[in-house]
This record gives C-alpha cells, sequence and structure tokens, in this order.
C-alpha cells in the first residue's frame, strides 16, 4: 500500500494512527485553500475584484425577455448569461415557500454534462410547499415580490448584473452576488481555449464611454489570469486527482448589511460567533473549510475543516436574524469578514454542484430554526435510556471485561445507562462477526448488561475487509453496490482498520434492503444476518466521511464513481449521512412493532438530525479542548445536531483527576453525555478514581439522572419545533449585544437552567453574565444573583457547577439514586418553582414509555406546571394542567399532537407516580396556610430568606411543601396563602 509515495505495510499505518497521540497533528495532511485549485481560483477571484474596486461587475445578468412567471404565480425563471462566456446559459429559478423562505437555484442549460443536482434530495425532509400567494413584479430591470403576513418582506431580482436581495421592512437583509463573485465554471471540452484577450480602451473616446470601456475591460480582464489553473488535473502529496469532468466549481457571495454576528457552518473547532478569516485583521487567514475528514488530534482553534458539515450559517444582530442554507454536498470553503462594525460578508466556494440556495428571513432566531426544520427535519426523538450516561472505550476487551465494568459501576454506586465496544469486538475487524476468543456469548454478555435495564452499542464502520470468509464483504460485492474506482469499473479498494477493504455505496438503492437484513437478529433465507446481537443494541457508525488510511486527505478519491455516475466528490459530504441514515432504518426493521433506534455517527451532513446523534471525534485531553469542544456543541445545536457532544476525558490522552472531573461537570450538561478514550490510554472510569474525585463524579452523574425528565423534556421540544437544545446568550437575549459573542454558557432547552461549565485548571471562581434584570437562583444554594447584564461571580471549587434556574421557571426532577434511567419510570417527582419578580413561574413535563413510537400515536403526558397569583390576591396557586389537550399543534409539521388523549395507555400507566416533593424558592414570607384547593391541609417547612420581588440578594426563602399528594399526570391546584 501507498502512503505519501512509499509502501507501508497496514500494521504501520495502524502504528501511525495511534502513535500520534503523542505527536503534533500533522495539519499537512489536509490542504489549505491554496493547496485547493478550486478554492485558489475563488479566493483569486474575490482579491481581483477588491483590487478592482468600484469597477468590478459581475458579469453575469437575466435576459429581461427570457423572464417567465409561473401561471400560478408560485415561481419565476429566467435566463441567464455571464458576458464572459456568451454562449453558455444558465436557468435561474426562484420560488418563495410558504413560510417565507425563499429558494434559490442557478444550473447550466443544455451543458456538456449535468452538475450535480441531488444534494436537496438527501437533505430535504421533503419537497418544501411553494406560496401560491406571491405576486411577482416585472420591471424593466428588475422583479421583485412582496409578501409576509405584515407585507414587510420582498426579495428584488436585478436583472444587470444579477443580484438577488431578501429584504425586511425595505432594509437589505441578505444579498447574493453584490460583491459579483457568482461564478459557475460551466462544462467544457479540454480543448476549449481561454476567453480572448482583453482589450486596452480605444484612444479618442469622451469621458463617460471611456470610463464605461475601463470598467468593461477590468471586469473581463479580473475574471482570469494567466492559464487556467488545475482545471483538469491537481495534485496533493503523492496523489493526483485525473479530474475526467473538468473545472466545475460554484463560487458566490453572500452578504449581510445589517448583521455584525454568524454562527453556524459546523463543524469547526472555534468560536460560536464565526471569527474572520479575511480582511484586515483576519482572525483566521484560511476560509472554513466543509469537507467531512477524519482529522485526529485536531486543532483547538481553527478554521479546517473536521468529520461534518452543515452548509448552514444564521447571521444575527438586534434588529434580526437570519439564515442562509447553501445545498452542496462538495467540499466548501467559506470566507468571512466584517468589512464594517456591524455587518458580515461572506464568500462561498464549492467544488462542484448547482446553486440551491435557501435564504431563511427569520426574523427572529426561533422562526430561522422552525424555518431550517421544516426544510431538513427537526432531531429525532431518541429513546429516553439515551439520556443517560454512557461508558466507552476503545476497548473491552472481552464479555467478562464488560461484565466486570458494570459490576463495579454497581458496586460505586455509579448510574450507568450504556456499555459500548469499539471495533475491537469483532474479528478481525469483520464489523458484525464477534471475535469469538474474546466474546464467546456475545448475546449471553448483551442481556446480562440489559438485566439490569440498560443498553449496549456495538461499533459497525463503513470499511469491508475484502475477504471472500467475510459474508458481509462477500455479498456486498456479488450484488456490485460497492463504490467503484474512477474506471466506473469493479469495487474500489483503500486501507482502513480492517486492512484492505471496500466500502458500500448507500447512495445505490439496491445497499438499502440488504443492509437492514444484515441487522434482523433472526436467520434469513437470503444470507448473512446479524444473530449474535439483540433487538436493544444501538449502533456506532464510525469513519463514515470516509476514512480511508492511504486515500487522499485520508479519504477517498475524489474521482471515485457512485450511483448514478456521480463522482465522488459531488456527494463527498453527504456520504457519511447516508450510512447512519440507513443504519437507522435498518434499526427501525429490526423488531416489529419498532423501537426507536439509537445510531450515534461521527461524519453527518444537513438533515442527519433525523436519524440519531454525532460527536466530535478525537478531541484531546487538554483543557483548550474540553473548552472548544463547549463551542462545538453548542455549534451543531443550532446546525439542528442537538444530539451531540464531545469524548468526556478527552480522546487522546491521560487527563489529570481534576480535568477528567471538570470533563464530566461539561459532559453532564451536553445533551449527549458519553466518556470515552483511545486504546493507548490508561483506564479511567470514574470509579478509578481516588477521593474526592470519586464522589464527586458519581455526584455529577447522579444530577444527571436527577435532570433527565428536564432532558426529556428539551430533546421533545426540540424534536417538534427544532428549536436546539442548547441555546447560547444570542438566542435567549436576541437584542442583548453584549451576549452575541458568549459561547462558555447556555441555557437548556426552554426549562431555564443557565450552566457554565468551568474548563479551566485550579479555578475556584467562575464569571457568568446574566442577560437580565430577573432573579437567577444557584441550583445548589437558593442564592437569588441578579445581574442585570452585568457578570456575577460566584464559587467554582471543583465540586461546584455554576448551575442557575431562570426566576419564573419550574424543573421537574427525580431524585432517587438509580442503577439506570428506565428503573426510573415509576418514580416520584420534585417540583423546583423559581418565582420571578411577578411571583409567577411555569414550566413543562414530558414523558412516554421512552422507547416505542406509541407517542406518535398520543401516547404521552404533556404537563404545564405554573404558580400564580392565587384568587384571593395575596398568595400564590401552584396548578398542574394538559398543555397537549391545552395546545393541539405544537409541531413544525402542526401533526405531532392529533392523535392526543388525555386518557392514553401510557398515561394511564404512570397516573400511581406521584410528585413528592415540592419546593417554591423565593416566595419572600410565611405562609400561613399551604393546601389543596379543596382545602385539605398539606405538610410544609419553610426557610425565611430573600424574596424574588425587590432587588435584594441572598438565600432565596424556600418553602418545601412535603407529599402534597398529587399525580404528576393530572391536573391539580395547590394553595399557598
Ligand atoms: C476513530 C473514532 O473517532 C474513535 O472514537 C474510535 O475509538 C476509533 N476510531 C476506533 O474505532
Amino acid at each position: 500500500m501507498r502512503l505519501s509515495g512509499q509502501l507501508v505495510p497496514f500494521t504501520s499505518l495502524l502504528f501511525l494512527y495511534c502513535s500520534l497521540t503523542v505527536s503534533a497533528l500533522k495539519t499537512g495532511d489536509w490542504k489549505t485553500c491554496s493547496q485547493s485549485a478550486f478554492c485558489r481560483r475563488g479566493r483569486a477571484l474575490a482579491g481581483r475584484a477588491k483590487e478592482a474596486g468600484a469597477n468590478w461587475k459581475s458579469p453575469y445578468a437575466i435576459e429581461p425577455t427570457s423572464v417567465v412567471v409561473a401561471a400560478d404565480e408560485a415561481a419565476f425563471s429566467a435566463a441567464v448569461k455571464s458576458s464572459i462566456y456568451p454562449d453558455i446559459t444558465f436557468k435561474l429559478d426562484l420560488q418563495v415557500l410558504d413560510d417565507g423562505v425563499v429558494r434559490v437555484r442557478m444550473d447550466e442549460v443544455d451543458g456538456l454534462r449535468q452538475r450535480y443536482n441531488e444534494a436537496s434530495n438527501w437533505a430535504l425532509n421533503s419537497e418544501p410547499s411553494v406560496s401560491k400567494q406571491i405576486e411577482w413584479t416585472v420591471g424593466k430591470g428588475d422583479v421583485r415580490a412582496v409578501y409576509g403576513a405584515k407585507k414587510d418582506i420582498s426579495v428584488v431580482v436585478n436583472f444587470s448584473p444579477l443580484k438577488i436581495t431578501l429584504l425586511r421592512g425595505g432594509k437589505e437583509e441578505i444579498v447574493l452576488n453584490g460583491e459579483g463573485l457568482l461564478h459557475l465554471e460551466h462544462f467544457r471540452n479540454k480543448a476549449e481555449p481561454p476567453p480572448a484577450p482583453t482589450e486596452v480602451p480605444e484612444e479618442g473616446l469622451d469621458g463617460e464611454e471611456e470610463a464605461q470601456q475601463v470598467m468593461e475591460v477590468n471586469s473581463a480582464s479580473s475574471w482570469f489570469e494567466g492559464e487556467p489553473d488545475g482545471y483538469w488535473e491537481e495534485s496533493f502529496l503523492s496523489w493526483t486527482d485525473k479530474k475526467p469532468k473538468g473545472p466545475e466549481s460554484l463560487s458566490l457571495d453572500i452578504n449581510f448589511p445589517r448583521h455584525g454576528h454568524v454562527y453556524g457552518i459546523p463543524q469547526h473547532a472555534t468560536g460560536l460567533s464565526l471569527p474572520t478569516t479575511t480582511g484586515e485583521d483576519s482572525f483566521f487567514d484560511e476560509p472554513y473549510r466543509l469537507f467531512n475528514a477524519d482529522v485526529f488530534e485536531y486543532l483547538a482553534s481553527s478554521p479546517m475543516s473536521l468529520y461534518g458539515s452543515i452548509p448552514l450559517m444564521y447571521a444575527h444582530s438586534a434588529s434580526s436574524t437570519v439564515g442562509v442554507f447553501h445545498v452542496v454536498g462538495s467540499e466548501s470553503w467559506i470566507d468571512v469578514a466584517h468589512p464594517k462594525d456591524g455587518s458580515t460578508n461572506t464568500h462561498w466556494v464549492s467544488e462542484s454542484g448547482i446553486l440551491d440556495t435557501f435564504l431563511l428571513p427569520g426574523p427572529t432566531p426561533e422562526d430561522v430554526f422552525a424555518q431550517y426544520a421544516r426544510l431538513t427535519g427537526t432531531p429525532v426523538l431518541p429513546a429516553h435510556w439515551a439520556l443517560g450516561y454512557h461508558q466507552c472505550r476503545w476497548n473491552y476487551v472481552s464479555s467478562d471485561d464488560v461484565r466486570s465494568v458494570q459490576q463495579r459501576f454497581d458496586e460505586e454506586d455509579f448510574p450507568v445507562d450504556v456499555f459500548w465496544l469499539d471495533i475491537e469486538y469483532s474479528e478481525e475487524h469483520k464489523y458484525f462477526i464477534w471475535d469469538k476468543k474474546n466474546f464467546p456469548d456475545p448475546v449471553d454478555m448483551t442481556q446480562d448488561v440489559e438485566k439490569i435495564a440498560r443498553k449496549m452499542v456495538v461499533i459497525i464502520d463503513p470499511h469491508l475487509k475484502r475477504t471472500q470468509d467475510y459474508p458481509v464483504y462477500k455479498e456486498a460485492s456479488e450484488l456490485g453496490i460497492l463504490v467503484k474506482p474512477s474506471s466506473g469499473e469493479g469495487e474500489y479498494e483503500g486501507w482502513c482498520w480492517s486492512g484492505s477493504s471496500s466500502w458500500v455505496d448507500f447512495f445505490n438503492p439496491g445497499s438499502w434492503d440488504w443492509w437492514k437484513k444484515l441487522f434482523k437478529t433472526t436467520p434469513q433465507e437470503n444470507g448473512f444476518s446479524w444473530i449474535d446481537s439483540t433487538e436493544s443494541v444501538g449502533i456506532w457508525n464510525d469513519m463514515n466521511e470516509p476514512s480511508v488510511f492511504n486515500g487522499p486527505e485520508i479519504s477517498m478519491p475524489r474521482d471515485n464513481v457512485h450511483y448514478g455516475g456521480w463522482e465522488h466528490r459531488d456527494v463527498h459530504n453527504i456520504n457519511g449521512m447516508l450510512f447512519s441514515n440507513q443504519t437507522w432504518q435498518a434499526l427501525l426493521a429490526r423488531s416489529n412493532p419498532p423501537k426507536r433506534p439509537f445510531v450515534l455517527t461521527r461524519s453527518f451532513f444537513a438533515g442527519s438530525q433525523r436519524f440519531g446523534a454525532m460527536w466530535t471525534g478525537d478531541n484531546m485531553g487538554t483543557w483548550e479542548h474540553m473548552a472548544v469542544g463547549i463551542k462545538m456543541v453548542l455549534a451543531n445545536n443550532l446546525g439542528g445536531m442537538s444530539f451531540s457532544g464531545s469524548d468526556v476525558g478527552g480522546f487522546f490522552g491521560n487527563p489529570e483527576p481534576e480535568m477528567l472531573v471538570r470533563w464530566y461537570e461539561v459532559g453532564a450538561f451536553g445533551p449527549f453525555f458519553r466518556a470515552h478514550a483511545h486504546i493507548d490510554t490508561k483506564r479511567r472510569e470514574p470509579y478509578l478514581l481516588d477521593e474526592p474525585y470519586k464522589s464527586i463524579i458519581r455526584d455529577v452523574l447522579r444530577l444527571r439522572y436527577k435532570l433527565l425528565p428536564m432532558w426529556y423534556t428539551a430533546f421533545r421540544e426540540t424534536s417538534v419545533t427544532g428549536i436546539p437544545i442548547l441555546r447560547p446568550q444570542f438566542v435567549m437575549f436576541p437584542k442583548d449585544e453584549a451576549g452575541f459573542a458568549i459561547d462558555d454558557q447556555y441555557y437548556i432547552g426552554s426549562s431555564g437552567l443557565l450552566v457554565k461549565p468551568v474548563t479551566e485548571k485550579g479555578a475556584t471562581e467562575a464569571t457568568v453574565y446574566l442577560g437580565e434584570k430577573q432573579a437567577y437562583y444557584d441550583y445548589f444554594t437558593s442564592h437569588i444573583h441578579r445581574g442585570n447584564q452585568k457578570n456575577i461571580t460566584v464559587k467554582a471549587e471543583l465540586h461546584q457547577i455554576p448551575l442557575f434556574i431562570r426566576g419564573g421557571s419550574i424543573i421537574p426532577t427525580r431524585e432517587r439514586p438509580r442503577r439506570s434511567s428506565p428503573l426510573m419510570k415509576m418514580d416520584p417527582f420534585t417540583l423546583r418553582v423559581a418565582l420571578d419578580d411577578q411571583r409567577k413561574a411555569r414550566g413543562e413535563l414530558y414523558l412516554d414509555d421512552g422507547e416505542t413510537f406509541a407517542h406518535e400515536q398520543g401516547n404521552f403526558v404533556w404537563r404545564e406546571f405554573k404558580a400564580e397569583a392565587s384568587k384571593k390576591g395575596k398568595g400564590i396557586t401552584l396548578s398542574s394542567l394538559d398543555l397537549a389537550a391545552a395546545r393541539p399543534s405544537d409541531a413544525v409539521d402542526g401533526k405531532a399532537l392529533s392523535e392526543y388523549r388525555g386518557t392514553n395507555d401510557f398515561a394511564a400507566s404512570v397516573s400511581p407516580v406521584k410528585v413528592e416533593r415540592i419546593v417554591v424558592l423565593g416566595l419572600g414570607g410565611k405562609p400561613t396556610s399551604v393546601s389543596t384547593d379543596s382545602g385539605a391541609p398539606l405538610e410544609w417547612d419553610y426557610y425565611d430568606g430573600v424574596a424574588a420581588v425587590g432587588k435584594k440578594e441572598g438565600v432565596a426563602s424556600i418553602l418545601t411543601i412535603k407529599n402534597p399528594g398529587v399525580s404528576v399526570s393530572s391536573d391539580w391546584n395547590i394553595v399557598i396563602e
């Protein structure tokens, strides 16, 4: 095999991968923009535009006579020509969707070849619904439509040069091609000459004519300089990309004239508010790259690409939030600049594909999230157990190892829901096939784990060992569903964990049913199935960028061929999503009735949220990585991937106890909570630590479990609304400029919990920004803090997590320690009522069976808890009401609750579950009575502290109502006078 031009045995490669634990990241394995021909061309174009200044003019223009408004006015289309290549015609299409989103598409007409036009087929949840209410007005030099409930949104398409602008209230919000960087390199024959040389202005023209000609000449000459760069072939290290189709890149500038912050385009290890990459004093000097790659030991601050790509960007200011979803599956680079305060210019360059861009008009953060979720789907509601703690390492080495780790968790009273097996469970890395020497009894082992209502997750990678005694490879080969090499014939062969391997082409529909068959746990007539497994096992899909150890940039050659004849370059960033999608479908089909699948993926694309969870890959055990992991998980949340997390402890390295404790404190407040470690690291299961570290981690795990009702309610909310689970400051307080760049603290769902995990060595204090006047209660001490748009400083010793309840919130918890989360099903609840300065509060609780799809038939409990002034006016009434009945439609698709009945089977099954304690914070005066609304007195005690009203700070007054006797799933009132 070849690596950097030399023959290297596979074992050395494995060693190389593993030994990188101690060496520095080899950034040279991945391209910079200047090493990628199309990025170089795109950036050079931007450079020439900048140099030409006001003389720069986009050569793209609409042919006015070609404008067609569809009969039902739903869409308009027009022919576009570029003055540089007058023989080439493009078609521009614009649609306004029902929710005001604008879809812009442009493709070459009757080109030599078809540009890749299927990215949206994979990313979109369904065909978007086009509005029939739009009236296009065709003018002399533009087409426009004015729409929206207040008729305040307009989209204007200028003919020459072509420019597309989305406005609100007459002000520009999003501008496409305002800088004139739009360019679709058309397909051409290799022999086609470069454009004609530019002419020098003629003598004797009058001033105006000359100026006009100078402008045209400048623009034409500026477009091309020298020989075509990397059109037909391109080399990187030892690899050469034969580009049989020639140049086909896509360049587009997208500007946000009124927005000083942009977020999104995960995944990168950087701040949430994206730092600049170009312009004076830019923070990075490389553009953000979207090219799914196995960048192990990645840098903690870099625009380099990582494992997943979501070409979605939000732009935000105090006046509005808007978004752009640029649906491209090929490698893309994005430059970000702030030409002046309060505005952002971006430049997107992609290797191939049609232009297919959605403009999301907002105007609030919730609106853009819903607009994006309507396009690509909401995150799927996971099984409840998946929100518990996951214990992983590379590797638990035998069935007995798994059993003894489980036993140690129980002996030491650490809750845990899931044990994971990495690649060493398999014989020679032939996934599905157990290494029977070490795992002689996989089903018994799994059932031993399942006995305590726990689960196992097992890894299945996409590379198939090329050997005839591996039925999975043999069947795939016979079916002809493997990715093909550049010749378009035979099977592509590359190297990964299993040595010489091939990859299933999940773009080929012929692979789908076959993949489902593999996961069946009973024998199948038509070949291999995983009878050594159970119907509850979850699946971990790794290495699906795909990672190819001896391939360019540790991935597949771009000229490999997929189903439909598309080159790998066209679909590279989508590839990983198809793998996790098909695994998800396979687990869905595994049992009847189906259970909610659990699939973790490393590689992802827009829409991956429909198929499960992701994690941030091979991070390092450093404080920097711990800190940036939070920002990355926030960015992934904004990109729709709410179910995300980072390896707790750091994948590489041996974290010291303090760091490990802090990492658990971070992980416990992330949606996906898994500890994982590289094969070369020392064992670091939490029970191995000395005191006090061990007990602190036990408390952290228990805190996670206590808060599971809050987490599950938050997951359910995002599964119907698309609003991320983790909400940074700008989402909560979109008008508070001071919060726009804050990315080290966040709110969880709509719960009102605010957390600032500590990621600094030796910290004893933390500063937390409170973006409003409201009382914030320390979760543990009930101390009232009032930040009022300022930082507060709080204690943050190793055992202390800065965690606050926003005044006005009610948090449901389950406080009894259990070994795993399903064992909590019938446990009673505690309600923490944190009054606001109006002495009000509200909160929600969502419950269902946590594992089936019965909730889609209305089998769930969804309650609203409220605290408000009692009828007599002086006291407070606490109440519980059926939110599902009160809010018959709450989903982005409006359907989620249609089947709901208050007396559903699930609700009946939990009717004995009681509220065992209600803690009311901030009452500010001892009550004279606490009773049910029928007047039955309840038991309570009271600590006299600070009230929610007024400006005081200090420990809040605490009223504890003991065993109020009310059910968590029925209506009730409790009156405090
Ligand atoms: C790479 C993954 O990122 C890591 O989590 C895993 O342990 C190794 N592959 C081995 O499967």
